[in-house]
This record gives C-alpha cells, sequence and structure tokens, in this order.
C-alpha cells in the first residue's frame, strides 16, 4: 500500500514537477530562511534538501556558501536540479528511507515534501536522524487548521478522476492573480499547471498542527525553536535543534550507506557506489545517484 503510494507520488512529480519560478523564487527563499539559517551558521556546510525538486530553495543556500545535497524522489526534477545546481550532490531517493548514516549533515530542510509521503512522521524522524547535533531542521508542512485542508479533502477525490494534463491554459489562467499574490510573479501555462498539479491532484497530502509536529520532534531529542505561518496559514514552517553541541571544526563530506545491509561507508567508483558488505551496486546515471531501492 505504503509502495503503491510513493509510485504514485513518484510518477506524479515526474510528469508535474514541482514549479520553478526562476530569479524571483530563488531570490525570495533566499532571503526567506536567512531567518532560520544565517550567514554564519551555513558556510561551507554539509546541507541536505530532502524533496528538493528542481533545486530553487537550495540554490539559494549554495549562493550563501553552503554545500548541498539534494534528494528527491522524482527523477525528472532532479534532471533539471542538475542543471540548476551544478555543484550539489544530486541522489535519486526516498524521504522515507535516506541512504545516510546517522549524523551525516550540518543542517537540513525539507520544504513541502514530508506531507505528500505515506508517512510523514517517519519522513521526519529520518530527516532529524541524519541531521548532526546541534544542526537546524527546517521543515515546511500543511497546516491542519487551515481552509486549504478543507479544500484538499473536497476537491481531490473529484479531481483524480480528471486528467490534469486535459485542463484547458484559460482554467489554468484564472489562478493567476492568487499565484501572483502567493508568490509574488507570474507563472506561465506549464508552472500554473504543476501548481495546481501539486496542490489539487497530488496523490498524497497530509495536514499537521503545530502540537503533533512538536510531539515528533520530542520523540527524537528535537527542540522547536521558532514557527512561521505560511501563506494564509495554509503551512507551517518549523525550526528545530537537534539537541547536542555542534562540532564546528568538522568538515562533513557525503557518506552513503547501503539500503539493502546498512553498511558504510559505500565504495565509490567511475560506474557508482558498491556496498563492500552486500555487493549492491548504486549506480551513477548522468550525475545523479541511483538510490531508490528495489
Ligand atoms: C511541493 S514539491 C517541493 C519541492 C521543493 N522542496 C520546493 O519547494 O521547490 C514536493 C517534492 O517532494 C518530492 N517528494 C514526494 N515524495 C517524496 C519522497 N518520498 N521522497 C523524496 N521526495 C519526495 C516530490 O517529487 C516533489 O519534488
Ligand atoms: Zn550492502
Amino acid at each position: 500500500m505504503q509502495k503503491e503510494l510513493l509510485e504514485k507520488t513518484k510518477s506524479h512529480y515526474d510528469d508535474f514537477p514541482f514549479i520553478e519560478g526562476g530569479t524571483n523564487r530563488i531570490t525570495w527563499w533566499r532571503e526567506y530562511l536567512r531567518d532560520f539559517l544565517p550567514d554564519q551558521e551555513i558556510d561551507d556546510r554539509l546541507i541536505i534538501d530532502v524533496g528538493s525538486g528542481v533545486g530553487e530553495i537550495s540554490r539559494g543556500l549554495i549562493d550563501r556558501g553552503a554545500r548541498l545535497l539534494c534528494l528527491d524522489i522524482s527523477l525528472r526534477s532532479l534532471l533539471r536540479c542538475r542543471q540548476i545546481n551544478q555543484s550539489a550532490q544530486v541522489i535519486h531517493g526516498s524521504a522515507l528511507e535516506l541512504p545516510f548514516p546517522n549524523d551525516s549533515f550540518d543542517h537540513a530542510i525539507s520544504i513541502g515534501v514530508l506531507h505528500h509521503t505515506p508517512d510523514c512522521r517517519r519522513g521526519f524522524h529520518e530527516v532529524s536522524r541524519v541531521t548532526a547535533p546541534g544542526g537546524t531542521i527546517v521543515i515546511f508542512l500543511y497546516n491542519y487548521w487551515s481552509i486549504y485542508n478543507l479544500i484538499y479533502h473536497t476537491f481531490n477525490p473529484v479531481l483524480k478522476k480528471i486528467q490534469l494534463n486535459r485542463i484547458p491554459c484559460w482554467v489554468l489562467r484564472l489562478l493567476q492573480p492568487f499565484v501572483k499574490s502567493h508568490l509574488g510573479q507570474r507563472l506561465n501555462d506549464e508552472q500554473l499547471r504543476n501548481l495546481l498539479g501539486d496542490k489539487l491532484w497530488t496523490p498524497q497530502a497530509t495536514f499537521h498542527s503545530i502540537s503533533e509536529v512538536r510531539e515528533w520532534g520530542l520523540e527524537v531529542g528535537l527542540t522547536l525553536v521558532s514557527i512561521r505561518k505560511f501563506f494564509l496559514s495554509y503551512a507551517n514552517v518549523f525550526r528545530f535543534v537537534k539537541q547536542g553541541l555542534h562540532n564546528e571544526f568538522y568538515r562533513r563530506e557525503m557518506i552513503l550507506k547501503c539500503l539493502k545491509c546498512g553498511n558504510f561507508p559505500m565504495i565509490r567508483h567511475h560506474l557508482g557506489y558498491t556496498c563492500g558488505q552486500c555487493g549492491h551496486i548504486y549506480s551513477l546515471d548522468g550525475g545523479i545517484i541511483n538510490c531508490i531501492s528495489s
């Protein structure tokens, strides 16, 4: 059941990758995240963007000096992400099973992703697991107490029966005023369709209250430092810090963990990475490491 939902989500975002807003969106997110991750805390630090999509949010962090690892379940999104973030490491994988040992990253972000997985809490715990003590975790999740919760559950079952591709462009364009006030920019027809797909056609969207998410944090030693409401409160942006001391002098590099047997580090070679214990190979195709377990 979970696997089926994961597959559906993967194919949804391969068909309709999340929006690309270009320079405007990159700049907007670059500035927005400054309050969560100040310059001095990210310079030369290794940050994972779980569910990076095409990587516009990662791009802002890279521009501010961070080293990024972008992971997503949609290969099509990642192919674009590689172009937008040439210095990032790019991994095709799932947020529910991150192919890294504990404490691998200085910080982690996951913006608008975990609520699209079959198990949001598990994804949250995975992000926490791979973040080092003292690291910051920024998570954007749909708000349980929002009108959007009602809208999604009312329209999604009906709309699922209509192909998103069939929605005429004139209908999409009716969204433009909403998009302008939400994103501060207009989008072309293709991007409008992708946005609508994410908001109403996506196979899975779950909604979470602040107290629920705070509780998930407490379960794994995360302190909730701040929360910001996002556009009309349809989502909350959480800033957690993982308890423990941050080792400022340690320069982290990506370490891959075998999803089959848990062994790490993997052995790197020209075709990708091989597990020294079980022999499983994670191929490197066009610069993207394939960690989707089969
Ligand atoms: C709304 S988009 C957000 C993309 C990006 N964070 C941004 O804000 O531009 C949701 C993303 O989550 C990805 N996603 C959904 N389920 C996932 C999973 N289980 N593991 C990794 N990524 C997933 C989708 O492929 C999609 O790129
Ligand atoms: Zn192995």
